[in-house]
Formats: structure tokens, sequence, C-alpha cells
């Protein structure tokens, strides 16, 4: 049996660029792993089967998880014979990676159990052919440039870990293909990752805050207008040094001063906001097997 943490993430920074000839857009990003996670268990079973602790409205063979283990035994010509259960944290829909770090935490926890390196090309194929985030998830740092679709890693960096972060999730979830497609009715202008990858490159909190960039922010808006009114709400908070809204939402996050101004911050919009709130923090890796030290979050 294999425990494995698959964390959240958020875009630091998020450039879309323009539509390709496949549907995709190209676009740079710099991903950041929290530590909010997910957690899956895997276990031997007579054949695949995924168990899930919430209801996340798919048919189960349709879960990136089932998706994940199915292309693991297509791509290594071995039976996927797992019981894995997923135990969710992380909001669903909300632009934090969390079916992408789940389908990760299957490649990484089954190439682990066959002895194979979670570095192998095909593994990595499998998990561009799953979804363009899933690829972040498997780097060793919790921090990368992405380029491309957002599936090949341009340069692994040194992560900001614990760096106190509050998420505030409005419901009106956001559909992803949507939000690119309302980018491309009206297209804001990107910016060069250059600085944000400096910033963390040397260790620097306020240049990373003042970097905080996201050209698809406006498309998620336009959709749920309520993820501009959570930004609202974020930015005047005490202790609260940025904030931005991660992929195409509708989760927004804020990095702060400290843990006491984040502690005071969730708290605060779990009592003035009607919307999901937690406290967490930059994470220093991607997705891992659980050690016994780790706590289960
Ligand atoms: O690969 P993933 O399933 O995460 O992407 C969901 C959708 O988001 C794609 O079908 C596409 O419409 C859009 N997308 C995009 N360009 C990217 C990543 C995602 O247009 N680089």
């Amino acid at each position: 049996m294999l425990r494995v943490i698959a964390p959240a993430k958020v875009n630091l920074h998020l450039s879309v660029g323009s539509l390709r000839p496949d549907g995709y857009h190209d676009l740079t990003s710099v991903f950041h792993a929290l530590e909010l996670a997910d957690e899956l268990v895997i276990a031997p079973s007579d054949l695949l089967r995924v168990v899930c602790d919430t209801d996340l409205g798919i048919d189960p063979v349709d879960n990136l998880v089932y998706r994940a283990a199915d292309a693991m035994s297509a791509a290594f010509e071995t039976p996927a014979s797992f019981q894995i259960a997923l135990h969710k944290h992380i909001p669903h829909g909300a632009g934090m990676g969390g079916g992408s770090s789940d389908a990760a935490a299957v490649i990484l926890g089954l190439a682990t159990l066959w002895g194979v390196d979670p570095r192998d090309q095909r593994c990595l194929k499998v998990a561009r052919d799953l979804g363009a985030d899933v690829a972040f998830f498997l780097c060793e740092t919790g921090a990368a440039l992405m380029t491309g679709r957002g599936d090949t890693v341009g340069a692994e960096l040194p992560p900001l870990a614990g760096m106190p972060v509050v998420v505030l999730c409005p419901p009106s979830r956001v559909s992803t293909p949507m939000a690119y497609r309302r980018f491309d009715a009206d297209p804001v202008p990107g910016r060069s990752a250059d600085v944000m990858v400096e910033a963390l490159k040397e260790g620097d909190r306020a240049m990373v805050v003042r970097s905080l960039f996201n050209n698809l922010a406006p498309a998620a808006v336009s959709l749920a207008p309520q993820i501009a009114d959570a930004l609202d709400w974020l930015v005047a908070g005490d202790g609260v040094l940025g904030a931005a809204v991660s992929g195409s939402g509708s989760a927004v996050y804020a990095l702060c001063a400290d843990e006491a101004a984040a502690e005071m911050l969730a708290g605060r919009a779990l009592v003035d906001t009607p919307w999901w709130a937690v406290r967490t923090a930059l994470g220093p890796q991607g997705v891992h097997v659980k050690t016994n030290r780790e706590v289960t979050t």
C-alpha cells in the first residue's frame, strides 16, 4: 500500500498567448505548489477501482485518477490491479489543478510500485496526454516555469515554501475551455515571466508579490463576476501583500505577510463571506509519496 500526496497549485504568473491549431493556447506560466493537498491511498486489488470521498459529479471511469491508471497500464503493458482511494481537499473546477495533481499522483504511485522512474519518458507522455497541467506536478520542486501548452518544463525553480497563503473559492465554477474562448474573444496582452523567475531564484518575496500576473483573469471574471468581489475582499485584508486569480479561477489567493495574518484572514473569510476559504502556504514539492512524519491534511 502506498500513500501519495497530491498538492494544489496556484499560478504566480500566467501569460496566455495565441490559439494553436490543436485548440490549445501557447502560454508561459510559473506554477507553485501549495501545502493544501489531496491524498491517494493505492492498494493491491483484483481489478482497477477508484473510490472517492467526495461526489465529483462525474462517472468514476471519467475521473482523471481512473484515466491515469488506465493510461499507465497501457504504457507499461501491466495490469493496474489497484484500488485507489481518493481523499479530496482541493476544490474541484477551481483553477487549482486538483484533478491534474491527482492524475500525477497516480503516475508517481504506480511508477513507484512498479519500480519505474517517474521521470521516464513514458510517464511524461501519459501526463501530457491527460492534460496540460499534469506534468508540472511531477517536477521535483514545488515551483516551475512551464511553457508550450503549459506542459513543458522550462525550468524548475526554488520554491518559496512556507509563505502563508489564503485561498477563497466562490462557488460559481469556471469552465476552463470557456475561459479560454472568452479570452480569444477579447484578448489581453501577456508579459514575460522573467521577473517572476528571477524573484523565485532570489527568494525575494516582495518581488514575487509585485510580479503576480494573470491575463486570463478578466475572462474568468466575466464568466464569474464573484471572482472580482473575492479578489477585492482579499486585497483589503490586513497583512495581505498581494492577491491574484489562480489559472482560470474561480479560486483566488492572497500571499500574506505572516502566519498570524493568514490565520486571521481565513477566519474572517469564513465569518464575513459566503465563500469556501482555507489557510495554507506555498509548498516545497509536487506529488510525492507520503512519509510517516507527514501530517494528514
Ligand atoms: O489540458 P486541459 O484538460 O487541462 O485543458 C482544458 C482546456 O483548456 C483545453 O481543452 C483548452 O480548451 C484549454 N487550454 C488551452 N490552452 C492551454 C491549456 C488549456 O486552450 N495551454
